[in-house]
């Protein structure tokens, strides 16, 4: 049965983040995956998840199944925290929501809601965007296309090119894949400018809007990072929306994400919950609980709720603090337009204008590991290294 398989690459993020493993240099630096670094290069564990994890664990009576859909409490929660709980689809019962094994399983399932309504959709992503997007909502069976977005030469956002580009090319009915905040791979952000007048043009347009806010809470601030995806809201009858609590609450290998379709009225919510719960049911059958049930902990109880806003706004405080030293380190070198960009953008990500090639010196020569693309995860450097780094690239430059 076995005899024709061929082994396959390892997607580019996971290669890097074995390459930087298996690297035994000490001074060696990990831009490479999406996880938050505290200044000693770990990944630890949220105090407020930790405490959560006892409570948990002491009243915690059964192991029994939750249900296809997983735990409404936790989607209720997320979904209040990012709309604000007076929002008027939620008052008024116009989100159906599923818990999903992650980030991941949340764009995968939105995605097999969408090939269920929209079979001859295209969906259209950024490019570039997050390696993993068109794998994941491609095997849904939709098709895909890219609209510009990052310039690698300023450094920022195409806008006018992006909406030119969609005016041209996407049909009504297509569907576009947004970063809420923190764009993953560049860090470059709409501007609620932009966000403002993007909203009305997929309205004139006939275009879906498909929101990924896996990095919510770690660009500027819980009201900015959810802004773009309240504009939408506001001004689209229907928005679907992918979430996660990976990196804002530091859960990555739990696996606890949400997806949420907010629809025109309260019946169309629960149709697409149980469309969630069906669809499911077919690919994974149950999200895992674990998760969900700290985040719901946390989320409900006042003083678990305090240190996890005190843990965001740190691991959110010290990315920041990154880039200016970042920004700095260029400017002083003579890196002007990186000096620029990586103080402007947000979040984890910032890509820089690095050949392949550039990067792979980067790695042989300075031990500094990140994508091919020139995307580095701030978060994986320190005070310390930050002169190191600047230097290194500019070595390569
Ligand atoms: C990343 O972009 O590095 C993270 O989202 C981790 C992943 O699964 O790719």
């Amino acid at each position: 049965m076995f005899e024709t398989l061929e082994p396959r690459p390892n997607d580019a993020i996971i290669e890097i983040m074995q390459k930087c493993k298996a690297d035994t240099r000490e001074h060696k630096i990990d831009l490479g995956v999406g996880v938050y670094k505290d200044d000693t290069g770990e990944t630890v564990i949220l105090k407020s998840v930790k405490m959560a994890e006892e409570m948990w664990c002491r009243e915690e009576t059964t192991k029994t199944y939750v249900g296809t859909t997983g735990n409404q409490n936790y989607c209720d929660d997320m979904l209040s925290l990012i709309l604000g709980a007076d929002h008027p689809v939620i008052t008024e019962g116009r989100v159906g929501a599923s818990q999903t094994a992650g980030g991941s399983g949340a764009l995968r399932l939105g995605a097999e809601l969408l090939k269920v309504v929209a079979p001859d959709a295209t969906v259209w992503a950024s490019t570039p965007t997050w390696a993993n997007h068109i794998p994941l909502i491609s095997s849904a069976g939709l098709k895909m296309g890219s609209y510009p977005y990052y310039n690698r030469e300023t450094l920022g956002v195409d806008f006018e090119e992006m909406l030119d580009y969609l005016d041209q090319n996407a049909k009504r009915g297509d569907i576009v894949l947004l970063h809420g905040c923190c764009h993953n791979p560049t860090g470059a952000d709409l501007s609620s400018a932009q966000w403002d007048r993007l909203a009305p043009f997929m309205l004139e347009r006939g275009l879906f809007p498909y929101v990924d806010l896996a990095y919510f809470g770690l660009g500027r601030g819980k009201a900015e990072d959810s802004y773009g995806l309240l504009k939408l809201i506001e001004i689209l009858p229907e928005v679907l929306l992918a979430g996660s609590c990976s990196k804002n609450f530091a859960l990555y290998r739990e696996r606890t994400g949400f997806i949420a379709a907010i629809t025109q009225t309260s019946e169309k919510a629960d149709i697409a919950k149980s469309q969630f719960g069906a669809i499911q049911r077919k690919i994974i059958s149950m999200p895992p609980d674990h998760g969900a049930a700290i985040v719901t902990r946390i989320l409900r109880d006042e003083s678990l709720r305090k240190v996890w806003e005190g843990e965001l706004d740190d691991m959110r405080g010290r990315m920041r603090d990154l880039r200016l030293l970042l920004s700095e380190a260029f400017n002083v070198q003579g890196g002007e337009a990186m000096s620029r960009a990586v103080k402007d953008q947000n979040g984890m990500f910032s890509t820089l204008p690095l050949s392949p090639q550039q990067a792979e010196r980067l790695r042989s020569e300075h031990a500094v590991y990140m994508m091919n693309s020139g995307r580095m995860n701030i978060a994986g450097a320190n005070a310390d290294n930050i002169p190191r780094l600047a230097e290194a690239i500019l070595a390569v430059l």
